[in-house]
């Protein structure tokens, strides 16, 4: 039997709105790069990888050819759910997909494999870290403390069988959000396993993460 091929999609049609800036988060310098471009590196220099799809907003060609070069690419929609729609659209030949978040810049070839490896057991896979705050509701005042012990914060790149992807989001409820492809899966009744996630990982999304997200990378690379 050959082996599954895969491919990846990299969501980067937003706008960036809360992490404010002159461009879009994804095209902005990070660690002497544009964010797009490490994802990218990290995904199309994968050996089980074999192709990559960036799912840009209209209008963001001339910075995501700045930011790598000639790349294959397809423009995205108005929602993160829709981007990712154009993204498996696109998907020319594979068995299998990971979708991941451009705004979620330094992905481990780790973390790829432990994701690869979970898809053998189920049709989707995730990585995961476990929470240490204390979790609660807040209205005016504190509410109630939530359990956290069965709760973890949820990464992406995401993996899915494509096939099974492909089916469910064709199911889901259009006037539904959906914040990831995990849930989509899911309502489906797919079953997510979790894998180890990475801190490295954490998604940009205020000001303030860029630096987190350069400190966070300094550390780890030297810890390992
Ligand atoms: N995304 C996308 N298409 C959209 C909205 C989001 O491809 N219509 C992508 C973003 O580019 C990002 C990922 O989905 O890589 C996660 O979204 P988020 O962090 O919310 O990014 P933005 O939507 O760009 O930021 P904001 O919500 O602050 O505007
Ligand atoms: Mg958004």
């Amino acid at each position: 039997m050959s082996p599954p091929r895969t491919a990846a999609i990299i969501v980067a049609a937003g706008k960036g709105e809360r992490a404010g800036g002159d461009r879009p988060k994804q095209f902005a310098s990070l660690a002497g790069k544009p964010m797009v471009a490490h994802s990218h590196a990290a995904l199309s220099h994968h050996p089980a990888i074999g192709e990559v799809v960036v799912v840009i907003g209209a209008g963001q060609e001339e910075a995501l050819k700045a930011a790598i070069g000639d790349a294959h690419y397809v423009i995205g929609g108005a929602t993160r759910r829709e981007s990712v729609l154009a993204g498996l659209a696109a998907i020319k030949s594979a068995d299998r997909v990971l979708i991941h978040d451009a705004a979620r810049p330094f992905l481990s070839a780790e973390v790829i494999d432990r994701l690869l490896a979970a898809l053998d057991e189920a049709p989707g896979a995730v990585p995961v870290l476990a929470v240490a705050d204390t979790i609660a509701r807040a209205y005016e005042t504190l509410s109630d403390t939530i359990d956290r012990s069965n709760v973890v914060r949820v990464q992406t790149p995401q993996a899915f069988r494509l096939s099974a992807i492909r089916a469910a989001h064709a199911a889901w409820d259009e006037a539904r959000q959906a914040t990831d492809d995990a849930q989509v899966l899911r309502a489906h009744g797919g079953t997510v396993v979790t894998v180890e996630g990475d801190i490295m990982l954490d998604k940009v999304t205020h000001p303030a993460d860029f630096a987190a997200a350069e400190r966070n990378r300094g550390a780890t690379m030297i810890s390992r």
